[in-house]
């Protein structure tokens, strides 16, 4: 396996585990938002509100492929959206050398964990009350599990500590 890709849901804990697992696997760490935020110089929610999601999409697209083309061992952190637009998911599982693990949570564990940082995400900066972001949750996680679930590994991590996810992840792969 040269390169781990952490895909889930915004709030699932692919940079946090990411790096953990970097750690643990000695193998580097990339996050995918923070190339997109150095590479264009501003942050995700400048961009969005300047650029547009469209421009963004387009962006995440191009450096994926960029990492993806280049030949070294690496655990990937992407954004929520990354393996849900054109055909990312598909050149994903695509690729030779190229694992994808889920990190599952339920809607409710998103809402707790999202609630509190919701400001530097644009999809859902805007949402200001509890309830309303449970049912965008919801509704939008339903519509990305189709991709989602089309991982490689799928990692169930509602209740577990960072330490048990890290354990279940490398229990899969070797
Ligand atoms: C997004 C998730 C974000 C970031 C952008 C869009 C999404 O990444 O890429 O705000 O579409 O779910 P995280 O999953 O790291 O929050």
């Amino acid at each position: 396996m040269m390169k781990l890709v952490l895909i889930g849901y915004m709030g699932s804990g692919k940079s946090l585990l990411g790096k953990h697992l970097s750690k643990v696997m000695n193998i580097p760490f990339q996050d995918l938002d923070a190339y997109i935020e150095t590479s264009e110089n501003a942050s995700i929610s400048q961009l969005f509100e300047t650029k547009g999601e469209i421009y963004f999409r387009k962006k995440e697209a191009l450096l994926l492929q960029k990492i993806l083309s280049e030949n070294f061992k690496l655990i990937l952190a992407t954004g929520g959206g990354t393996p849900c637009y054109g055909a990312v998911m598909e050149d994903l599982l695509r690729s030779n050398n190229v694992l994808t693990v889920y990190l599952k949570c339920s809607v409710d564990t998103l809402v707790e964990r999202l609630w509190k940082e919701k400001e530097s995400r644009p999809l859902i900066s805007h949402i200001n009350s509890k309830e309303v972001l449970n049912d965008f949750i919801r509704k939008h996680l339903f519509e990305r599990n189709y991709y989602y679930n089309q991982a490689n590994i799928i990692v169930g991590c509602d209740g577990l500590s960072e330490k048990e996810i890290v354990e279940k992840i490398l229990f899969k792969l070797f």
